[in-house]
């Protein structure tokens, strides 16, 4: 079979066969995955839930993965990531919740423009963020804001097997109002007696950040805290927190404080944290010399030690980029020549000619960079 596609891409060359197929529909493909947004539900105000309809290639996930996903917006085509919020299985649809960030690009675009029938670019399920086979017995979800995505499929693929062990999930959320697929939480926590879903408003009034009236599951008589995370938090929700695997993924705030008390009980292997954005070290102020050369456009800048991708934007060029932390490789582009620090790593590498991830690398003194 793959031979015969490889024999009719050779007659469509120089466009792929997909080029040609999409024209009868778009999800019409041989290699290209593409997804149909079947259903769009706008449930909270600032975040929008996606169904979507993938073709044939798609594989499934595993709860806790992300998936890129393609958009054309004014005839540019941009890759964001998304964690699937549907449990694994073999379900062949997707569910994205999608928050709309205030000044975002890809997710204005979908919150206000996604429409059923809409066909987005898709790729395969991927990260190392993912409930372990076989599953622990003791599991503690956290999350914070739009980093309900991952630890949600986390929690519906437990609900989905009628996990015996115990189960916690502990959300931070601005608002009730804001907080998606509250009535699936609401049903998970009254069909399963050992799953607890504990929900916290932290910016409210210190003695309403416990409660919430319309919650079955809150128990108002618990002590009031200041709504944040911290040990005595974590004691009272999950005392058996040492012998669970915890996953969290939410705001820095947030993925900081739970490092620092894991760090502190030596229980970083039972840690596993997905994060939305990087938070990269300082710049290096040695590092921060030279000039930087945007060799195709013929742009050169200043070298402030920021990573490629900010100096180029600051640049005011508008290199392509996914997820600005080094997963997605939207952002490969060839370093011609001079030295670049991987920002994730710290380390150097000055072979010329090489690709580089613009996000994630910067510039140590002079550098040319072919964008
Ligand atoms: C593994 C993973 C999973 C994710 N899962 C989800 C999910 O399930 N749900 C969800 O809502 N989000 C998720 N995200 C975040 C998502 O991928 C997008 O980052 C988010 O939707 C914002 O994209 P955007 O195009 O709207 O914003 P963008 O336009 O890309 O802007 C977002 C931020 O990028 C920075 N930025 C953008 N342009 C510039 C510039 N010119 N100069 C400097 N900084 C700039 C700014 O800090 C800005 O606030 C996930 C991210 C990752 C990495
Ligand atoms: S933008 Fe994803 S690797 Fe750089």
């Amino acid at each position: 079979m793959m031979d015969l596609i490889d024999l009719v891409q050779t007659l469509t060359s120089p466009h792929p066969l997909d080029r040609y197929l999409e024209l009868v529909r778009p999800t019409l493909t041989v290699r290209d995955m593409r997804a149909e947004i079947t259903n769009v539900h706008r449930s909270t105000p600032g975040s929008v839930t996606l169904t979507l309809r993938p073709t044939r290639q798609w594989k499934g996930h595993v709860a806790g993965q992300f998936v890129q996903i393609g958009v054309v917006i004014d005839g540019v085509r941009h890759t964001r990531c998304y964690s699937p919020v549907n449990p694994s299985g073999r379900d062949r649809r997707i569910q994205l919740t999608v928050k709309a960030h205030p000044d975002g690009l890809v997710s204005q675009y979908l919150y206000h423009h996604a429409a059923p029938g809409m066909v987005v670019d898709l790729t395969p399920a991927d990260g190392v963020f993912r409930l372990p086979e076989p599953r622990p017995e003791r599991v503690l979800l956290i999350s914070g804001g739009s980093g309900i995505t991952p630890v949600l499929s986390m929690l519906r693929t437990l609900a989905a097997e009628d996990h015996a062990g115990e189960v916690v999930f502990l959300h931070y959320a601005k608002s009730p109002a804001v907080l998606p697929h509250r009535a699936e939480l609401d049903a998970i926590a009254q069909r399963h007696p050992n799953f607890r879903i504990e929900l916290r408003y932290p910016h409210r009034a210190p003695d309403t950040a416990r409660v919430d009236p319309d919650a079955p599951w809150v128990d108002l008589n618990q002590p009031k805290s200041n709504g944040y995370f911290d040990y005595d938090e974590l004691e009272r929700v999950a005392p058996w927190f040492a012998d669970a695997q915890t996953y969290v993924c939410g705001p820095q705030s947030l993925m900081d404080a739970v490092r620092t008390i894991y760090q502190a009980e030596q229980l970083e292997d039972r840690l596993h944290t997905e994060e939305f954005t990087l938070s990269l070290a300082p710049v290096d102020a040695a590092d921060a010399q030279g000039t930087v050369n945007f060799s195709a456009s013929g742009v050169s800048a200043q070298n402030n030690g920021a990573s490629l991708l900010e100096q180029a934007e600051s640049a005011g060029l508008s290199p392509e980029y996914g997820c600005r932390m080094g997963i997605c490789f939207s952002c490969t582009a060839v370093r011609r020549s001079g030295c670049t620090r991987n920002l994730r790593t710290g380390e150097t590498d000055s072979d010329p000619d090489q690709p580089i991830q613009l996000c994630i690398s910067a510039p140590v003194g002079d550098v040319a960079v072919d964008i």
